[in-house]
């Protein structure tokens, strides 16, 4: 049985999340449903990670500029384009509207966006001497830091005539995010949403990368929780509403290995050579699901 004694707050005085309600109107329950799956041994979210109304729109404004510049890298990619010149294309918006590439300089990445081709993952580093050729696909992942709020997001991109194959690959990894946003629930458990992912990728033959997931976003680039797209139902941290993190699966038409390159340290490639999609939105929990707040 859980008791009151712990609450601090009492249960007349203004709410801990800044709503100007009285606790007991507000949070007071949420606070109760935390520590009861708590006390049967589940992780759950610390206060300092939930987003107030505010933050979500700061994080709003953040995303705006996220997906103008993919929008924009979408309507400027081609054939004979170099991924330094997705780069700069990224780097120039960015600024442009008053925000700065996430990327650029964290942990040493040398550049403002990650373009990742056929059978790299992930963390690809922009060079003009790669060349988008015919065939090709391309995971183009920018991240943005406007007045102290960060977003995140990534979109796949086919060049020319790409092989049904791996064109069904692209299809299916969306296919999956969108699974992950339909299981996406408050009071439900990260690994029930991770599960579904994962079955929607083996059930059409592929495989997803265990060891790189997505992540708590909005106040840093990476927060809490680690998000697995290979978890167990009834696992990993309860969701609730507030919470902001990122679905990003990796999934991979062949083996789930993965190796890193042993010369720049960042990008990741498929152990088989075979090809890998990903697509990536940042989303919010709220009461009754969860809202993409970028894409
Ligand atoms: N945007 C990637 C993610 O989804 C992170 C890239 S880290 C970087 O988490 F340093 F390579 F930018
Ligand atoms: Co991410």
């Amino acid at each position: 049985m859980i008791t009151l004694k712990t609450q601090k707050i009492d249960r007349n005085s203004p709410c801990w999340c800044g709503s100007g309600r009285k606790y007991k109107q507000c949070h007071m329950q949420f606070d109760e449903k935390l520590r009861l799956a708590a006390s049967r041994g589940h992780e759950v979210p610390k206060r300092k990670m939930l987003k107030s109304a505010a933050d979500v729109e700061g994080i709003r404004a953040s995303a705006a500029i996220n997906m103008a510049v993919l929008d924009e890298v979408a309507s400027k990619i081609r054939i004979g384009m170099s991924t330094a010149e997705i780069d700069e294309i990224v780097h120039e918006l960015t600024t442009k509207m008053g925000g700065i590439p996430a990327p650029l300089n964290y942990e040493g990445f040398p550049k403002s966006v990650c373009t990742s081709l056929n059978d790299e993952v992930c963390h690809g580093i922009p060079s003009d001497k790669i060349v988008l050729k015919d065939g090709d696909i391309i995971n183009v992942d920018v991240s943005t830091i406007f007045k102290g709020y960060f977003s995140d997001s990534s979109r796949m991109f086919m060049l020319g005539n790409v092989p049904e194959e791996t064109q069904r690959l692209v299809r299916v990894a969306k296919e999956c995010v969108d699974v992950g946003v339909a299981n996406t629930k408050p009071w439900t458990y990260l690994g029930d949403m991770g599960h579904a992912v994962h079955e929607h990728a083996l059930k059409n033959g592929y495989s997803i990368v265990r060891q790189i997931g997505g992540h708590g976003c909005g106040f840093q680039f990476h927060e809490d929780p680690w998000v697995s797209y290979v978890s167990q139902p009834g696992t990993g941290m309860l969701l609730v509403p507030g919470l902001v993190f990122t679905i990003e699966p990796m999934v991979n038409m062949g083996k789930d290995e993965i190796y890193e390159d042993e010369v720049n340290h960042w990008t990741i490639y498929t152990a088989d050579g075979k090809p890998s999609a990903q697509w990536e939105v940042e989303v919010l929990v709220t009461e009754t699901g969860c809202e993409i707040l970028c894409w």
